[in-house]
């Protein structure tokens, strides 16, 4: 995979895999993580910040999945969040970030090899799980985004229970993600959840979303009949030169 640098210093892909499927794949995150240094999915931290701090306070517990080699965990570190767990189910990414915390001098954060799907800690722990992009790589062979394959649907629905699972009472899920609103609803108020489902977006073009899901707090009517209208899509060039359109081949698809 060729990279470039762009002016802050992150790695953009120029070619990523030769199929999507390889993000399902660990040995394909340690590979790249072995070369690429620092790659940001989506968009930066400083993009979304205004959205996160309101949910955050000094003395929140933070777990980060999927961690790679983003800056988000340091970010947040130097706005003052410094209860921080990140995890990455690749070795190689987290000897990385665990090295490059180190030199920074950020040696609170912790990082841990596990599985998103297989969350080792005890029940009602964090007080917010954050993740950027991550859970994007559990739908690269969902097929039709209307219509998820079962087997996605049980890894997603894995994933979500074992967040909420962790979640303090009152804690809060933040996902950042591409994933329009009409695909995510389903999944995020399946009816063994507590939590309500709000979403804003951020971006210039195409909007990426930032939802927040508030463990305690469903509502009843939380569910939503309204019928789900298909998304009009609209990628700007910038974007498309990002490696993260790759994650959209489904919408690029229902768009054409
Ligand atoms: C698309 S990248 C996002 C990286 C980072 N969050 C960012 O915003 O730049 C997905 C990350 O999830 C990790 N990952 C994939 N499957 C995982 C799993 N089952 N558990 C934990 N991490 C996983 C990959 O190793 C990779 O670092």
């Amino acid at each position: 995979m060729g990279t470039t640098k762009d002016p802050n210093g992150a790695q953009k892909s120029r070619v990523g895999p030769t199929t999507t499927l390889a993000y399902l794949d660990p040995q394909y995150w340690d590979e790249r993580f072995t070369t690429e240094e620092h790659y940001e999915w989506l968009k930066d931290y400083s993009h979304f910040r205004h959205l996160i701090q309101s949910h955050l306070n000094p003395s929140s517990s933070i777990l980060e999945l999927g961690c790679g080699n983003s800056q988000l965990c340091e970010e947040l570190y130097k706005d003052g969040f410094t209860e921080i767990t990140c995890i990455d189910l690749s070795a190689v990414a987290v000897e990385n970030m665990q090295k490059k915390l180190l030199s920074k001098g950020l040696k609170e954060i912790k990082v841990l090899e596990a599985d998103m799907l297989d969350l080792p800690f005890s029940n009602e722990c964090f007080d917010v799980v954050i993740e950027k992009g991550t859970m994007e790589v559990l739908f690269v062979d969902s097929g039709d985004p209307w219509n998820p394959r079962p087997a996605t649907v049980t890894k997603v629905m894995k994933m979500l229970e074992g967040i909420h699972r962790v979640l303090k009472p009152d804690g809060i899920y933040i996902s950042i993600s591409f994933g329009q609103p009409h695909f995510r609803r389903p999944l995020f108020e399946a009816p063994q959840f507590t939590w309500s489902v709000e979403w804003s977006t951020f971006g210039d073009g195409f909007h990426y979303f930032f939802y927040t899901l508030k463990k305690g707090r469903r509502s009843p009517d939380n569910r939503s009949d309204e019928k789900l209208e298909r998304p009009s899509i609209n990628l700007y060039q910038d974007e498309l030169e990002g490696e993260d359109f790759i994650f959209r081949t489904n919408l690029d698809e229902l768009s054409s």
